[in-house]
């Protein structure tokens, strides 16, 4: 039987250590991966950057150009690259141990970290760790709902989200996230959410962010038919990221979760692109008075040095769970890598960092920075609407009447080649920096922003 693969086309010559061209590792590259998140067939034009370093906010590429990494790498490097005090962490427990299963084991690091993460919000003493930010939210999802099951509420099995909000790439979160660029080709895999449309405000300024007494009661009315058969809602607190960095009102916020709170549904809020500072708060739970039965967290929980994630949850939640064995109440959920001890030390080594420097506080300071720059750029180039951001984060929408231009897509390649990574969504470019970002680095964004702008529209 001849079976036919497929084979790449990899000259052996070169990975057998011959010295290899950018283009020719590029072009080796494209042969065989398949990049996240990207339509192969643009790589055909744009190739893959070739990174050689990264320190603070900077990508340093392979001939030796530097980068700016506006968008944190995916939201993650809250601290920068190539951090000192994380790499000191990460080698101290390589020293001891890399990774021993968590089941049936522990260590001072992952107990320490735990404490730490708990007293982030006083109704949360429970802990459970994953890999992913996806592998977070399958578990806030599974425990809700498994609770139900245990505590003899079987009609409490559907979820409540957001639309436009964001929750991961497996079938679970997909089926509670709202963007359908992402979930339609899925559809049929997908179970059944219900999904509530936030109201939009562009800052903590806006009229609306503070009261929306006058879109409640609609809203209210919509949901209620839900109630009976509701296990919990889940929520990108205050901001949602790959929906368009799109900013909702605290006050829409606080009344679903004490709606919520009011009928017996569960509140998961996923925390991990809004937590350990982004939003100019610790958490963005903070924003409101309700907490959370669930936060999910990962992406800053380590400044993005390795896949780690945490579910916390509450000690009701964990009671429910709490039997002998043979009862069948165990959550009997595992990922391979959950507690990982390297992921464990970055983790306690980051929130110190952000605690002891109150990061948040910085977020703050530089969402005045870029929301001035960012409104100039609208200013000055005319071709930027919808101006909105929020602690470290601020986006707006290059104004497009066709979306097959693709003009985020082009002011991407443009301010790649004069030196600043940005990655927009859609035709939404936003900025993200490392909370350590310094002004002339956001001078030097704003600069870049133009000008990419402006040749996108102009041609200058
Ligand atoms: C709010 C939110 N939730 C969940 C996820 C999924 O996390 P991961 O990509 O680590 O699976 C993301 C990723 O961007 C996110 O922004």
């Amino acid at each position: 039987m001849i079976i036919n693969v497929k084979l790449p086309l990899v000259n052996l010559k070169k990975i057998n250590g011959l010295q290899m061209g950018d283009s020719e590792l590029q072009e080796l590259d494209l042969n065989i991966n398949w990049h996240p998140c990207s339509q192969m067939k643009d790589y055909e034009i744009f190739k893959p950057l070739i990174i050689n370093k990264a320190y603070g906010c900077y990508l340093e590429l392979s001939n030796g150009k530097r980068i700016i990494d506006a968008i944190s790498s995916w939201w993650c490097k809250s601290l920068g690259h190539n951090n000192f005090e994380l790499k000191q962490a990460l080698i101290s427990q390589i020293n001891k141990f890399e990774h021993v299963i968590f089941a049936n084991t522990t260590n001072k690091t992952i107990v320490d970290l735990s404490n730490k993460l708990i007293s982030l919000m006083s109704n949360l003493n429970k802990v459970f760790y994953a890999g992913d930010g996806s592998c977070a939210v399958e578990i806030a999802l599974k425990m809700s709902f498994q609770s139900r099951i245990i505590s003899g509420q079987n009609s409490k099995n559907k979820f409540i989200a957001l639309r436009n909000g964001y929750h991961g790439e497996t079938i679970g979160a997909m089926s509670v996230s709202g963007i359908e660029i992402y979930r339609h080709h899925y559809s049929p895999l997908l179970f059944e959410t219900i999904f509530v449309e936030p109201i939009y405000v562009c800052g903590t300024d806006d009229r609306n962010w503070t009261d929306v007494s006058s879109y409640w009661l609609k809203i209210q009315r919509s949901l209620e038919p839900y109630i009976e058969t509701t296990t919990a809602i889940i929520v990108e607190p205050i901001l949602q990221g790959a929906g368009g960095m799109r900013i909702y009102s605290k006050d829409f916020l606080s009344k679903l979760y004490a709606w919520a709170k009011k009928n017996n549904i569960h509140i998961i809020a996923d925390e991990i692109m809004t937590g350990f500072g982004r939003t100019g708060k610790m958490l963005a739970s903070e924003f409101v008075n309700i907490q959370p039965d669930f936060i999910c967290l990962s992406k800053g929980l380590t400044s993005g040095w390795m896949p780690f994630s945490a579910v916390l949850t509450t000690d009701n939640m964990y009671q429910i769970f709490y039997d002998d064995y043979h009862t069948g109440k165990s959550f009997l959920h595992s990922h391979t890598y959950s507690g990982n001890a390297l992921g464990a030390s970055l983790a306690l080594t980051t929130l110190n960092i952000i605690l002891n420097n109150k990061l948040y506080d910085r977020a703050n300071r530089i969402q005045k920075i870029m929301k001035t720059h960012m409104n100039d750029i609208a200013e000055q180039t005319g071709y930027i609407k919808n101006v909105r951001g929020i602690g470290g984060v601020v986006a707006a929408d290059l104004i497009s009447n066709n979306k097959r231009e693709r003009k985020g897509y082009q002011v991407y390649k443009e301010a790649v080649r004069l030196g600043l990574l940005l990655r927009p969504l859609g035709d939404t470019i936003y900025w993200l920096p490392p909370l350590i970002v310094s002004e002339e680095t956001l001078l030097e964004m704003k600069l870049i922003t133009t000008q990419a702008i402006l040749a996108v529209y102009e041609n200058k």
